[in-house]
């Protein structure tokens, strides 16, 4: 389902209370919602709004459990990182304990770092694939999504949760749940904002090129893009 809205501050606050809504439904029925967030500039703002009035003091802080579409190979407090980033916008500044917060491991090598994270999760979810509750995901100019990037082996993995992924462009070591983990989510959205992003948008949603954000196609699930019109402009 294709939602657009006026602008960066409406997507970011619809955004907001997708999470809420969602942590609202599920912590009173499971006991736990598992939400799995992305980093980069498009979230931020809906992350800061979670921790502000009125969306702070509405959700069941804790049930909630936090965890990672990805992360650069940075130390977890590196201004690159996703979850210094979410710290700083959100977790930070709203009553989460430290066990509810799993950041994806950074330290040693990438295969290492993956495992690590892939044991997280198998601790997490009783060694079940993980069905995170909703996951937040963005989109990149080259039409990748969370460390998914066009041309990297890590597109093609059918087996593993999570992937080391060496990204070229950046020279960085990144590590990404893969896209058959990210499809067992109840509910994936993409937020995607600003005319930047108009052409990759229009390609994903409309075109036939093999783009890492086309994989994502939730088997039992729903999936959501709330978009604002800047990104949306050249769609049909
Ligand atoms: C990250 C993200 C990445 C991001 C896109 C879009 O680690 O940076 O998980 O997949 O969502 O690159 O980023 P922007 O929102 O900054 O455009």
């Amino acid at each position: 389902m294709l939602k657009i809205y006026d602008d960066h501050e409406t997507l970011s606050r619809a955004a907001a209370e997708l999470f809420a809504q969602e942590a609202r439904r599920v912590v009173p029925a499971a006991g736990s919602f598992s939400v799995c967030i992305s980093g980069g500039e498009t979230p931020r703002r809906a992350y800061q709004l979670l921790a502000e009035k009125p969306l702070r003091s509405h959700i069941p802080w804790h049930g909630v459990q936090v965890f990672f579409a990805d992360e650069r190979l940075v130390p977890h407090a590196d201004e690159r990182s996703n979850v210094q980033m979410a710290r700083r916008a959100l977790l930070d500044h709203v009553p989460l304990a430290e066990s509810q917060i799993r950041a994806i491991p950074t330290e040693g090598e990438p295969e290492r770092c993956a495992s690590r994270y892939e044991a997280m999760l198998m601790d997490h979810f009783a060694g079940r694939p993980p069905r995170f509750d909703l996951v937040l995901l963005g989109l990149g100019g080259d039409g990748h999504t969370a460390s998914l990037f066009p041309g990297t082996p890590a597109l093609d993995e059918a087996e593993r949760w999570v992937a080391p992924v060496y990204q070229e462009g950046a020279k960085m070591n990144r590590v990404t749940l893969t896209a058959p983990i990210l499809n067992q989510a109840a509910k994936v959205a993409f937020i995607v904002s600003g005319s930047e992003k108009a052409a990759v948008l229009k390609e994903v949603l409309e075109g036939d090129a093999q783009l890492p954000a086309r994989l994502i196609a939730p088997v039992r699930g729903e999936l959501l893009w709330l978009v604002d019109r800047e990104a949306a402009r050249l769609l049909e």
